[in-house]
């Protein structure tokens, strides 16, 4: 049987998040320029970090790391190191979270982020074609009011922001602890997504839905535990942004033979391929989708949906959309 080639094939990435994409090369090289402090001194150290046993275990390391940007000129070349390599993947358009709140916490003034950020996806697009938007994504572990002073920010830079997020620690953390908060992005005129079904239960799932009424769900495979909540997904159209190598690192499955993906594309539902952290769960998004084929043994159609699906299922406007299909 005949395997279509993944890494030929056009792509959108929906769901990768800007801080999670430093490799430990920059983020030592990064560290060292900065002075700050991290708790590995080596590519190696930093690759035998990355096993992990739950999403906490995950965002530690994470928001250790995070700490190395700092200027404007980190953000940019982070951003700019990302988008090239999803570019080698052939992905054309890629929505990428940034979550400011912990930035903002470490003293880094909103203006140096986003000017850094921004100058990295418009020099990616002027280099090599790719476009990009941002998910501005809050941390669920602080209060909702703080979502609204992240609002009030990313106002003058609202060009080139295409959604509200919500990601973090998701247990205890319920979407409907900022249902207020994405109502005014929506009343804003701004697309919304979640994290949910993630670590938390269906429950999550359909929270995010019928609380803050999001455009899509990121990860959301555990919907499954609820089979009337799968079939509203499918009905709605709803796409959920799964991100395969991630969630057996998080062991959100046992391995990837387990993992419902196929399920779920079986039973309707609009399902994407997306790379999460991609250097701390081992891959980018093309392997991401290998690894789908080989692991859970999706066909060549699957596949082809699969890709098509992250461009529509993206915040780009139709017009766009059609050129990519
Ligand atoms: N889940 C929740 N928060 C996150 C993740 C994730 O997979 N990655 C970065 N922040
Ligand atoms: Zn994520």
């Amino acid at each position: 049987m005949t395997m279509i080639d993944v890494s030929r094939l056009p792509k959108a990435e929906l769901h990768v998040h800007l801080e999670g994409s430093l490799e430990p090369e920059m983020l030592l090289e990064l560290a060292a320029r900065n002075g700050v402090d991290i708790p590995f001194h080596s590519e190696e150290e930093a690759r035998a970090a990355c096993h992990f046993t739950d999403l906490q275990s995950f965002l530690n390391l994470y928001y250790a790391g995070l700490r190395v940007l700092r200027t404007p000129r980190d953000f940019a070349e982070v951003t700019h190191a990302y988008l090239t390599r999803a570019h080698a993947d052939r992905v054309r358009h890629a929505e990428i979270y940034f979550s400011p709140q912990g930035h903002l916490r470490r003293g880094i003034a909103f203006a140096d982020m986003m000017e850094g950020v921004i100058e990295g996806m418009t020099a990616a697009r002027a280099d090599m074609g790719i476009s990009s938007g941002l998910i501005l994504g809050l941390q669920r572990q602080y209060a909702e009011d703080e979502g609204f002073e992240v609002l009030d920010l990313a106002w003058p830079y609202r060009q080139h922001v295409l959604a509200l997020g919500l990601g973090g620690p998701e247990v205890g953390n319920p979407p409907e602890k900022f249902t207020r908060v994405f109502a005014e992005a929506r009343r804003r005129g701004w697309h919304t997504v979640a994290h949910a079904g993630e670590e938390g239960d269906a429950g999550y799932v359909r929270q995010a839905m019928d609380l803050l009424h999001v455009d899509r769900i990121d990860h959301g495979v555990r919907c499954a535990e609820d089979p009337a909540l799968v079939r509203t997904i499918a009905e709605r159209g709803i796409t959920l942004t799964v991100c395969p190598l991630s969630n057996v690192c998080l062991r959100v499955f046992p391995d990837i033979a387990a993992h419902n993906l196929g399920t779920l594309l079986r039973a309707g539902v609009k399902v994407t391929i997306n790379s999460d952290d991609p250097p701390y769960f081992g891959g980018y998004i093309d392997d991401n989708f290998r690894a789908c084929q080989t692991g859970i043994g999706l066909s060549d159609a699957d596949i082809i949906t699969v890709a098509r699906n992250g461009f529509t299922g993206s915040f780009l406007p139709a017009e766009e959309v059609a050129v990519h299909l």
